[in-house]
Protein backbone atom coordinates (compact mmCIF):
# COMPACT_ATOMS: atom_id res chain seq x y z
CA UNK A 1 0.00 0.00 0.00
CA UNK A 2 1.50 3.64 -0.90
CA UNK A 3 0.97 6.57 1.34
CA UNK A 4 -0.76 8.81 -0.22
CA UNK A 5 0.86 11.89 1.43
CA UNK A 6 4.24 10.76 0.91
CA UNK A 7 6.97 12.84 -1.11
CA UNK A 8 7.61 12.49 -4.79
CA UNK A 9 10.29 13.40 -6.87
CA UNK A 10 9.56 16.33 -8.67
CA UNK A 11 12.61 17.73 -11.38
CA UNK A 12 11.81 21.03 -12.15
CA UNK A 13 12.84 21.99 -15.68
CA UNK A 14 13.28 26.14 -16.49
CA UNK A 15 12.81 28.01 -19.33
CA UNK A 16 16.33 27.47 -20.94
CA UNK A 17 16.13 23.81 -20.42
CA UNK A 18 13.09 23.59 -22.34
CA UNK A 19 14.37 26.11 -24.84
CA UNK A 20 17.06 23.96 -25.37
CA UNK A 21 15.20 20.40 -25.31
CA UNK A 22 12.71 22.43 -28.15
CA UNK A 23 15.66 23.51 -30.43
CA UNK A 24 17.61 20.18 -30.32
CA UNK A 25 14.60 18.41 -31.26
CA UNK A 26 14.33 20.18 -34.00
CA UNK A 27 15.94 18.79 -37.48
CA UNK A 28 18.29 20.58 -39.17
CA UNK A 29 17.84 23.94 -37.40
CA UNK A 30 21.16 25.84 -36.61
CA UNK A 31 21.25 26.23 -32.68
CA UNK A 32 22.47 30.01 -32.54
CA UNK A 33 24.97 30.74 -30.13
CA UNK A 34 23.44 33.53 -28.35
CA UNK A 35 20.34 31.69 -27.15
CA UNK A 36 22.75 29.35 -25.67
CA UNK A 37 24.67 31.96 -23.97
CA UNK A 38 21.65 33.16 -23.02
CA UNK A 39 20.69 29.99 -21.13
CA UNK A 40 24.76 29.61 -19.63
CA UNK A 41 25.77 27.44 -22.06
CA UNK A 42 28.93 28.44 -24.24
CA UNK A 43 29.34 26.91 -27.87
CA UNK A 44 31.94 24.43 -28.39
CA UNK A 45 34.97 26.26 -29.85
CA UNK A 46 35.90 26.27 -33.52
CA UNK A 47 38.26 23.48 -33.87
CA UNK A 48 41.62 24.87 -34.63
CA UNK A 49 43.24 24.19 -38.18
CA UNK A 50 46.81 23.08 -39.53
CA UNK A 51 46.19 24.83 -42.51
CA UNK A 52 48.92 27.47 -43.50
CA UNK A 53 48.65 30.06 -45.82
CA UNK A 54 51.27 31.76 -47.65
CA UNK A 55 51.41 35.76 -47.90
CA UNK A 56 53.72 37.65 -49.60
CA UNK A 57 55.54 41.31 -48.01
CA UNK A 58 57.86 43.67 -50.11
CA UNK A 59 61.04 41.81 -51.06
CA UNK A 60 63.09 43.14 -47.55
CA UNK A 61 67.15 41.79 -47.11
CA UNK A 62 68.63 41.28 -43.72
CA UNK A 63 71.79 39.82 -42.07
CA UNK A 64 71.29 35.99 -41.27
CA UNK A 65 73.93 36.80 -38.46
CA UNK A 66 70.33 38.76 -37.07
CA UNK A 67 68.36 35.01 -36.45
CA UNK A 68 70.63 32.92 -33.85
CA UNK A 69 69.60 29.33 -34.09
CA UNK A 70 66.75 28.49 -31.72
CA UNK A 71 65.69 31.99 -31.72
CA UNK A 72 62.64 34.34 -33.85
CA UNK A 73 62.93 37.89 -34.51
CA UNK A 74 60.02 40.35 -35.75
CA UNK A 75 61.37 42.37 -38.48
CA UNK A 76 59.79 45.32 -40.21
CA UNK A 77 59.88 44.42 -44.48
CA UNK A 78 58.39 47.57 -45.91
CA UNK A 79 55.80 48.57 -43.88
CA UNK A 80 54.80 44.67 -42.62
CA UNK A 81 55.30 42.89 -39.70
CA UNK A 82 57.51 39.81 -40.20
CA UNK A 83 58.52 36.75 -37.95
CA UNK A 84 61.97 35.25 -38.85
CA UNK A 85 63.21 32.50 -37.08
CA UNK A 86 65.83 30.19 -37.65
CA UNK A 87 64.82 26.43 -35.88
CA UNK A 88 68.03 24.54 -37.08
CA UNK A 89 71.18 25.29 -37.90
CA UNK A 90 70.84 27.59 -41.49
CA UNK A 91 67.22 26.44 -41.84
CA UNK A 92 65.43 29.77 -41.96
CA UNK A 93 61.67 30.46 -42.11
CA UNK A 94 59.75 33.72 -41.51
CA UNK A 95 55.91 34.59 -41.19
CA UNK A 96 53.09 37.53 -41.63
CA UNK A 97 53.11 38.80 -37.68
CA UNK A 98 49.18 39.51 -38.06
CA UNK A 99 47.72 37.05 -35.97
CA UNK A 100 45.14 34.69 -37.05
CA UNK A 101 42.31 35.64 -34.65
CA UNK A 102 41.77 39.38 -35.05
CA UNK A 103 44.95 40.90 -36.96
CA UNK A 104 46.96 41.57 -33.12
CA UNK A 105 50.47 41.67 -33.71
CA UNK A 106 52.40 38.64 -32.56
CA UNK A 107 55.62 39.54 -30.63
CA UNK A 108 58.35 37.31 -29.68
CA UNK A 109 57.94 35.93 -26.30
CA UNK A 110 61.58 33.73 -25.84
CA UNK A 111 63.28 31.77 -28.04
CA UNK A 112 60.54 30.35 -30.80
CA UNK A 113 57.44 31.26 -28.50
CA UNK A 114 55.46 33.43 -30.17
CA UNK A 115 52.31 35.49 -28.14
CA UNK A 116 49.48 37.82 -29.50
CA UNK A 117 49.12 40.16 -26.37
CA UNK A 118 45.45 40.85 -27.79
CA UNK A 119 44.32 37.81 -26.59
CA UNK A 120 46.93 35.50 -25.71
CA UNK A 121 47.33 33.30 -28.57
CA UNK A 122 50.82 31.52 -28.89
CA UNK A 123 52.06 30.28 -32.32
CA UNK A 124 55.98 27.87 -32.24
CA UNK A 125 57.86 29.75 -34.85
CA UNK A 126 59.41 26.62 -35.70
CA UNK A 127 56.40 25.93 -38.23
CA UNK A 128 54.12 29.27 -37.42
CA UNK A 129 51.52 26.82 -35.61
CA UNK A 130 49.23 27.61 -33.37
CA UNK A 131 49.48 26.25 -30.17
CA UNK A 132 47.39 27.95 -27.84
CA UNK A 133 43.42 29.05 -28.86
CA UNK A 134 42.01 31.53 -29.58
CA UNK A 135 44.29 31.65 -32.62
CA UNK A 136 42.15 29.46 -35.18
CA UNK A 137 45.15 28.53 -37.57
CA UNK A 138 49.04 29.13 -38.14
CA UNK A 139 50.67 32.16 -39.24
CA UNK A 140 50.80 32.73 -42.92
CA UNK A 141 53.83 32.01 -44.34
CA UNK A 142 56.14 33.97 -46.09
CA UNK A 143 58.85 33.46 -48.71
CA UNK A 144 62.53 33.39 -47.61
CA UNK A 145 65.19 33.19 -48.94
CA UNK A 146 69.24 32.84 -48.37
CA UNK A 147 71.69 34.06 -50.46
CA UNK A 148 75.23 33.68 -49.18
CA UNK A 149 75.41 35.50 -45.45
CA UNK A 150 72.20 37.83 -46.18
CA UNK A 151 68.05 36.34 -46.18
CA UNK A 152 65.36 37.71 -48.34
CA UNK A 153 61.78 38.10 -47.65
CA UNK A 154 59.07 38.50 -49.51
S1 LIG B 1 43.95 38.99 -32.07
FE1 LIG B 1 45.53 37.69 -31.46
S2 LIG B 1 44.70 36.48 -29.91
FE2 LIG B 1 43.06 37.71 -30.56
Amino acid sequence: MTDPHAATSVTRVGPCTQRRAVLLALPGIAILPGILSACGMTPPPEPASTVQETTTVPSTTIDAAEIPVGTAKQVDAGGENVIVAQPSEGEFVAYSAVCTHQGGNVQVVKGMTLRCPLHGAEYDATDGANTLAPAPRPLDAVPVAVQGDKLVLG
